[in-house]
């Protein structure tokens, strides 16, 4: 139906008289196509559809970044990153941004840039040849230097549809803008070796009404991580999993100095195998703000290490603790907290990993994800870490049927929720009102 619609779509969008397409040339192979891209994206960078044949390989040996107006891009061919190393860490280097990691290969902006890509499974690829930069992170290390992130889609009033992505080589695709409803993306992040995907995440969200459906998302860092600044987020259908680390909100708060903001979003009808985390909140240290209006609903988990996970303590592996966002580090006092308000966990069901928890992201003793947690079962179906009694409030598990891999009772690790602001928690609470460490036992409310 979802196809039948799209197509009509696309036909109503190209049979528009006087519009002007491209078709992007091939070298088939011979040299690098990213001036015939850029190309084409200048000639037809407004009113325009751009065309990448069906089945054709386009070389994208240099960054491709674009100002685009109402444009459709029909992505029925394969691009393929440059395979040297070197060669993109030079560029990643002599880039314009300071931050040496923050360079996009494609980089899109403007009104209404659609992404149409084939519904044929063996095309419209983006191959980015990950492994072998995955390959070079030293043992212990959280990563290559200079890595590229994918792409940067910054649009709004705009579809993306069957994105395809294989073995990106730090993160997949960076969304920003409103009113965009993304569908059938598949990013398909699997390494063949010990070489871990570090910070390969699939969707970093920040904006204003976006839907993100029926995805799947298989790699090796959140699934979906949505940003400060996002408010009316939905995240519905399909299947995460491999290293996910989850259908995650933030983190939030990295940099003091701002107040985040996340309002809104609904997480619905996912299945998640194999992760590290599925329902997951991350916040710092220090960070101020207000995150309202959270759900995560109808999940179903296989193998899971942490189903549902929220910390106000978060930090970032690699990182000195008391990092802030400019990569300086000063003094970050534990005396404020992102505020959480509204979070709802429903109907979640399947099986906690006891036997492998984690993976292969763990490079530090304790892993950064047992990190605060000394007495593990890996039975632990909720953790929850408010760093005041103030700090969380109307809180509220429901349904949460999830069985622990080693037939232990599933269980609860609790700080500091407290009853009195949390009247719907589902979860127990002592004789002072506070939540507890303990065996999993729902309270209705
Ligand atoms: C968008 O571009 C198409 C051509 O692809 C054109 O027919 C249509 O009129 C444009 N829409 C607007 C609002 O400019
Ligand atoms: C899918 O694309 C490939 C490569 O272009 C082509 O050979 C094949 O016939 C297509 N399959 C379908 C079902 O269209
Ligand atoms: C981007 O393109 C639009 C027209 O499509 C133009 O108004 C705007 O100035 C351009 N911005 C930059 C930074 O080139
Ligand atoms: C890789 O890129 C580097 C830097 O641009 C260049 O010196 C080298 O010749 C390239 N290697 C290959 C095999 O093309
Ligand atoms: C998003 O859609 C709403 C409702 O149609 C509209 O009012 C708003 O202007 C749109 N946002 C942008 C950036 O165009
Ligand atoms: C919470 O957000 C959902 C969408 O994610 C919306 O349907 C609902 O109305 C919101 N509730 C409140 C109280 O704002
Ligand atoms: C959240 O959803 C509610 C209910 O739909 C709406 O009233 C409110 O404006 C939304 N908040 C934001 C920041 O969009
Ligand atoms: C680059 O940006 C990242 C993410 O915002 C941040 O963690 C890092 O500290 C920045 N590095 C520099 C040198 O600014
Ligand atoms: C929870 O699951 C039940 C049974 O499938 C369903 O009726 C209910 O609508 C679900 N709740 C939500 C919030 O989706
Ligand atoms: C990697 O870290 C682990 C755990 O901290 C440690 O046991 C091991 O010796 C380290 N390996 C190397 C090569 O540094
Ligand atoms: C609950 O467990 C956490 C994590 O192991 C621990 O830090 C905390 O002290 C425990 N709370 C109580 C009251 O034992
Ligand atoms: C619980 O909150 C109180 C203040 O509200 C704080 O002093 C205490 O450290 C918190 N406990 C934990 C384990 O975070």
């Amino acid at each position: 139906m979802r196809t039948v619609l799209a197509t009509t779509l696309l036909l109503a969008i190209t049979a528009k008289v006087n519009a002007k397409s491209c078709t992007v040339q091939s070298s088939n192979g011979r040299s690098d196509d990213s001036p015939a891209i850029a190309q084409a994206l200048s000639e037809c960078a407004e009113d325009s559809v751009i065309t990448f044949s069906e089945g054709v390989d386009y070389n994208v040996f240099n960054p491709v970044k674009a100002n685009l107006s109402n444009v459709t891009i029909q992505m029925q061919g394969n691009l393929h990153l440059s395979q040297n190393i070197t060669h993109m860490q030079s560029i990643v280097n002599a880039s314009a941004n300071t931050n040496a990691t923050s360079l996009y290969w494609f980089d899109f902006k403007g009104q209404g840039i659609n992404w149409i890509g084939s519904t044929n499974i063996t095309t419209g690829w983006i191959e980015c040849y990950g492994q072998a930069w995955w390959d070079t992170n030293p043992p212990n290390g959280t990563g290559a230097i200079a890595r590229p992130h994918l792409m940067h889609y910054n649009t709004s009033n705009a579809i993306m549809q069957n994105m395809k992505i294989h073995n990106t080589i730090a993160w997949g695709v960076v969304v920003n803008g409103e009113n965009l409803t993304i569908s059938d993306t598949f990013i398909d992040i699997y390494s063949n070796s010990s070489g871990f995907p570090f910070n390969t995440d699939g969707f970093n969200v920040k904006g204003n009404n976006i839907s993100i459906l029926d995805s799947t998302i298989f790699n090796g860092d959140d699934a979906i991580a949505v940003q400060s600044g996002s408010y009316n987020i939905l995240f519905k259908g399909g299947t995460i999993g491999y290293a996910s680390h989850g259908l995650s909100i933030g983190s939030l708060g990295q940099d003091q100095s701002k107040f985040a903001e996340v309002e809104n979003v609904t997480f619905d009808d996912i299945t998640v195998v194999d992760a590290v985390y599925a329902a997951r909140f991350k916040s710092w240290i220090g960070g101020q703000g207000l995150a309202r209006n959270l759900t995560w609903k109808n999940i179903r988990c296989f193998n899971v290490s942490f189903p549902m996970f929220v910390t106000q303590s978060y930090f970032n592996q690699g990182s000195a603790q008391t990092q802030i966002e400019s990569g300086s580090t000063t003094v970050r006092p534990n005396n404020a907290s992102v505020v959480m308000e509204n979070f709802n966990w429903v109907n979640f069901t399947g099986t906690i990993n006891s036997y492998m928890p984690g993976d292969g992201s763990c490079v530090t003793d304790p892993c950064w994800y047992d990190a605060g947690f000394p007495d593990l079962k890996h039975n632990e179906a909720i953790i929850v870490e408010c760093n005041t009694n103030t700090s969380c409030s109307d809180f509220n598990f429901e349904n949460i049927q999830l069985s622990p891999q080693n037939r232990l009772e599933p269980s609860v690790i609790c700080l500091n929720a407290t009853a009195e602001l949390n009247p719907q928690l589902g979860l127990e609470v002592d004789q002072d009102g506070y939540c507890v460490n303990a065996t999993y036992v729902p309270v209705s409310s």
